[in-house]
């Protein structure tokens, strides 16, 4: 897939046509209102762009996972509320995103306007890649521009099957997102670090294996390193670790050696005999993990290292979490190694790239996502792109442009 053939609507007159965008509207709801907005505030510039070129823009998304029928819980009207409230100017919305209410709605609009329309997963086609249900989106519009990285994994009906209708372009912030990943992965100043975090090595298997061959440092923190930990015969007491993979654990250690990537354990750790907020937790050596404990977070020798192995990489990739850091204290290996990653990309010594739904939050709790060199909006696209494939809605775009 060659991704530089990616076309974007730049050199196009937009003035009084109908642009279809896929956006990632899914966010945060709670009670009706939108709790994290950064998606939107994302997604905002595009829209922004296409108004001031006198295109009349019509969003598509998904919202949550309803069952391919309406479900009020899953509509996208709040989202939208907040949308207009972002942008500063009015946004109509469609209670259906196909058939005749969709249509007026897209008819009212006047150059510069902009619509979403529900929820795309209220009718079953659109999971299923339905070439009659994107005919009924393509209907729509006169352009379609995919602007939904964090859904590019997803082979639907509006990532897909709608590029074979309309003439399909790349939006800016898919662009973003693309250009940030390929900054790290295929040609990025040396040394490359990655820190890989998250609960088990079981689903992280595939990242582990495809970033050996590309980076020079691997360092693993969460409790999957104690999986890794108990490979190398140590007692992980307690903690969370997946006896059935330390085989592949050594298997990803042995293909690193190969490839001359280290992988960087920690020395020691906070335990605790329960994942409790305040519960009495402790440092110690990662060899004298007491058997009725459990490893909680990274210790302070192995923030330190991780801390003196970063400050020799030019390039950080970052995914995952170092501890439980969601309950205190045990997100202190996260926080500060998140501190010394923003302030090495302030003075200017680090690029850096962090996504995945529970890293981004994390790098939030520690107040530096902001001073990363870029934060992704994709859980589960942005995992697979680690992982090398090919996400099917960034296909589908390459394959449009030919
Ligand atoms: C996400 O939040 O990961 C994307 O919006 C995709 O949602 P999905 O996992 O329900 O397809
Ligand atoms: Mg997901």
């Amino acid at each position: 897939m060659d991704l530089d053939k990616l076309r974007t609507t730049a050199c196009l007159d937009l003035n009084g046509k109908r642009v279809l965008v896929r956006a990632d509207l899914n966010v945060p709801v709670k009670d009706g209102e939108v709790s994290d907005a950064t998606r939107l505030e994302r997604v905002l510039p595009g829209l922004q762009d296409l108004a001031q070129r006198g295109a009349k823009g019509i969003v598509i998304s998904h919202f949550g996972r309803p069952k391919g029928a309406p479900e009020a819980e899953f509509s996208l009207r709040p989202v939208a509320d907040k949308l207009a409230e972002l942008l500063r100017r009015p946004v109509a919305f469609a209670s259906d995103c196909i058939g005749s209410v969709a249509e007026k709605a897209v008819a009212a609009l006047r150059p510069g306007g902009i619509a979403v329309l529900e929820n795309l997963r209220f009718h079953a086609g659109e999971e299923k890649n339905d070439p009659a249900f994107a005919a009924a989106l393509a209907k729509l519009g006169d352009i379609f521009v995919g602007d939904a990285f964090s859904t590019a994994h997803r082979a639907h009906a509006s990532t897909d099957a709608i590029t074979r209708l309309l003439p399909s372009y790349a939006g800016p912030l898919l662009i973003e997102e693309i250009a940030a990943l390929r900054s790290v992965l295929d040609k990025p100043e040396r040394p490359v670090a990655a820190v890989v975090g998250g609960a088990k090595v079981s689903t992280k298997i595939p990242v582990l294996t495809n970033l050996l061959a590309k980076v020079d440092k691997l360092i693993i923190g969460g409790g999957m390193a104690n999986t890794f930990l108990l490979a190398q015969g140590v007692n992980v007491g307690r903690s969370l670790a997946e006896p059935d993979f330390t085989k592949t654990a050594l298997d990803i250690m042995h293909a690193a050696k190969a490839r001359s990537c280290e992988i960087v354990l920690p020395a020691d750790a906070v335990v605790a005999a329960k994942l409790e907020a305040g519960a009495a937790a402790r440092v110690c050596p990662v060899l004298e993990t007491p058997p009725d404990q459990m490893i909680l977070d990274v210790g302070p020798k192995a923030i330190a290292h991780y801390i003196d192995v970063l400050s020799r990489c030019r390039t950080l990739l970052w995914n995952g979490p170092l501890g439980a850091f969601e309950i205190a204290p045990f997100g202190e290996g996260t926080f500060r190694l998140g501190r010394a990653a923003a302030a090495a990309t302030a003075a200017g010594k680090l690029t850096s790239v962090a996504g995945g739904g529970d890293t981004v939050a994390a790098l939030n709790a520690a107040g530096v996502a902001d001073q990363f060199t870029y934060v992704s909006t994709a859980g589960g696209a942005f995992l697979e792109w680690l992982e090398g494939r090919e996400l099917p809605g960034i296909a589908a775009l390459v394959r449009a442009a030919r």
